[in-house]
């Protein structure tokens, strides 16, 4: 087989050791997620495994009853002296908790959600930054049995006032402010605009994190650090598909959709994976960049992390600030030994020099989100990881809740840039439309093959979505992931993109749809087409191509504003260019041929007005602002 061998040194000390895992998991599936299930804390045992008896609402550990909190938290809260939580601020403020002392917080909040009237079944909107109080927050809500609902911190008033609507949350927790490239952001602020908009919310906890002044209802507002009740919170006993949380995430359409998760069958998943895919032991300090707003923090810089019992590291700021080098600054001053990140990020750093910093303690690494290039991958190895770090490229979804496809460090040979194979316990195919396995190198949609523990119970209150998204392509039993992909000679899986309307930004699903609706909303503009450009550091940015009243620049900064007030500025759009008429075929907006025009160089032949590709066929790939074509 081709690809980098693991390095020896690496595969002796890891979990996985023995190549026979794929096969026993082949052979029996059910004996191989119980085995992980089985090192997991249970009130109660599972009668079932499995039941598919309402496909495609596939339940896992069937009876069984348990506490995320509990598993995260109390389980290792006998060792006194070992650290949960390392807190770095932007200002290099930092923080550390042991587990005993996680296990206090965890549980005075708890007794103070308690207090506002929050409890099982409650749902509790979190608006905050990457700060210890975010992932206490998360913990609490599980111990109660609140399903939480965290919303980035950089998403607009907008974006989180729907989220917090369309889950009806009753409850939020957000902070004063926090600091962003130096400037304090007044998170308050906005989170008493989305609030309103949501109209759910009958009380906000509010952490005094950055100490700016902050408008206050005395009716509605509470201080986090007024509500906490000492002594011990016991911890409900859940069922095992009692809704842990739900994370929104984009699809095709304009609208975001809440990805509601398990607690059994979601925290097995992302147990076993961080074991044998991030090969996490105790003695570990993971560093997971993403923010906790998203299903990687979720996943792998909490629920998974914590329930081995790991140490794990969050920064609240930019990695590229003051310094552009701060990732590799914090990775040597707490000495990470595991650090998950995305190409994005990779990309940034890439003009460091990483042997200026000692950096000998990292001994994995992984990427996840978006494709990685093989210049990319190989720089990765060979400068950060001096050919002896193994490489994880990990793919998977807000929707599968945890990693589906990888390598597994100790034994799967790396080819840069690829996703590796199926974990155990996975059935992957790549299909053709009709359902038929391609061969290797065709390109096909990447289908799993059988549902798996982690797999989101719905989507939140929309059947008739999650169905048809999901499980109508290919039948009731088969998901349909919505990506593009190939397997080569030996199995290993090759990632080519989206095959709907939903671009990858930096890691982040944005629909093109959304922001074609939100650019439609401005009177000037008439017509308008979103697509992804690429980029050599964001992966892709968005591409605005438009037809207005009055097309320039002050047009053009319409739609930035709105975009960033309607979503955030994850969102703002890399160029926007006016034209007066856009390709076409039989009425309908030829996206490809726009990006084939500027990226290709190449004019389209089904277009039906092809005097439209001229002006793009001159517009150069990296342009980037407002032009008027
Ligand atoms: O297109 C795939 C891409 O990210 C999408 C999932 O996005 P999201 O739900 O936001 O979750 C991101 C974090 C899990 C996928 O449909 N994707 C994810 N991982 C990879 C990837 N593309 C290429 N390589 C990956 N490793």
């Amino acid at each position: 087989m081709n690809g980098i061998y693991p390095p020896k040194e690496f595969a002796r000390q890891a979990n996985i050791r023995d190549p026979t895992i794929y096969s026993r998991a082949h052979e029996n599936w059910v004996e191989f997620w119980e085995e992980f299930a089985g090192e997991l804390e249970w009130f109660e045992p599972w009668e079932k495994f499995f039941d598919d008896s309402k496909a495609p609402f596939f339940r896992f550990f069937v009876g069984g009853k348990l506490n995320a909190s509990y598993n995260c938290v109390d389980r290792h809260a006998g060792k006194k002296n070992k650290i949960a939580i390392i807190w770095e601020g932007e200002n290099r403020e930092k923080r550390t908790y042991t587990y005993y002392q996680l296990f206090r917080e965890v549980n005075t909040l708890a007794n103070g959600l308690k207090s506002i009237g929050v409890g099982k079944g409650s749902r509790v909107a979190i608006y905050m930054p990457n700060i210890p109080e975010g992932i206490i927050s998360m913990l609490a809500c599980a111990r109660i049995g609140a399903t939480h609902i965290y919303i980035f911190e950089g998403f607009s008033a907008k974006s989180a006032g729907f989220r917090i609507k369309d889950s009806r949350a009753e409850f939020l927790i957000t902070a004063d402010g926090y600091y962003r490239r130096g400037n304090l952001i007044d998170l308050k602020e906005k989170a008493d605009r989305a609030v309103e908009q949501a109209g759910t919310i009958k009380k906000v906890v509010v952490v005094k994190r950055a100490g700016n002044d902050v408008e206050f209802d005395e009716n509605r507002d509470i201080w986090y650090h007024e509500i906490l009740r000492k002594g011990h919170c016991e911890a409900e006993i859940l069922d095992s598909n009692h809704p842990l949380f739900i994370m929104y995430t984009s699809g095709s359409t304009a609208e975001p959709k809440g990805v509601v998760h398990s607690t059994g069958g979601y925290l097995v998943h992302v147990y076993a994976t961080s074991k044998t895919v991030l090969d996490l032991r105790e003695d570990d300090i993971i560093w997971t960049t993403a923010s906790l707003g998203w299903i990687t923090g979720h996943s792998y810089a909490v629920y998974g992390p914590l329930s081995i019992g790991s140490t794990v590291l969050i920064y609240e700021g930019a990695p590229d600030y003051p310094d552009k080098c701060r990732t590799f600054d914090i990775i040597e001053e707490y000495g990470v030994t595991v650090f998950y990140t995305v190409p994005t990020l990779v990309r940034m750093i890439q003009t460091c020099d990483p042997s200026e910093y000692d950096i000998s303690t990292v001994r994995l690494m992984g990427t996840v989100g978006e494709p990685i290039e093989p210049e990319t991958w190989i720089w990765l190895y060979r400068e950060v990881g001096r050919e002896r770090v193994p490489i994880v490229n990990t793919w998977w979804q807000t929707e599968t809740g945890g990693h589906v496809i990888s390598q597994i460090p100790s034994l799967t040979p790396m080819k840069p840039a690829s996703v590796g194979k199926p974990l155990p316990g996975f059935e992957i195919a790549i299909l053709d439309d009709g359902g038929k396995p391609v061969k290797p190198f065709e390109i096909g949609n990447l289908a799993i093959m059988r549902p798996f523990p982690g797999i989101m119970l719905e989507l939140n209150g929309d059947t008739r979505s999650y169905v048809r998204f999901y499980w109508s392509r290919y039948g009731k039993r088969i998901y349909y992931t919505g990506d593009y992909a190939y397997a080569d000679e030996d199995g290993h899986i090759w990632i080519v993109g989206r095959a709907d309307d939903v671009l990858n930004i930096s890691g982040h699903r944005i629909s093109l749809t959304e922001i074609e609706q939100i650019a439609m909303e401005i009177p000037e503009i008439r017509e308008v087409s979103a697509i992804g450009l690429p980029d050599r550091v964001k992966g892709n940015v968005i591409g605005i191509f438009a037809v207005a009243e009055n097309p320039g620049k002050e047009t053009g900064e319409k739609i930035v504003k709105k975009v960033e007030n309607d979503i955030g500025k994850i969102a703002r759009p890399g160029l926007i260019a006016f034209v007066s008429e856009l390709p076409k075929t039989s009425g309908k907006i030829a996206k490809r041929a726009i990006y084939d025009a500027i990226v290709g160089k190449k004019r389209s032949s089904y277009v039906v007005n092809p005097e439209t590709l001229e002006p793009l066929m001159k517009l150069k790939p990296s342009e980037r602002g407002i032009v008027v074509l």
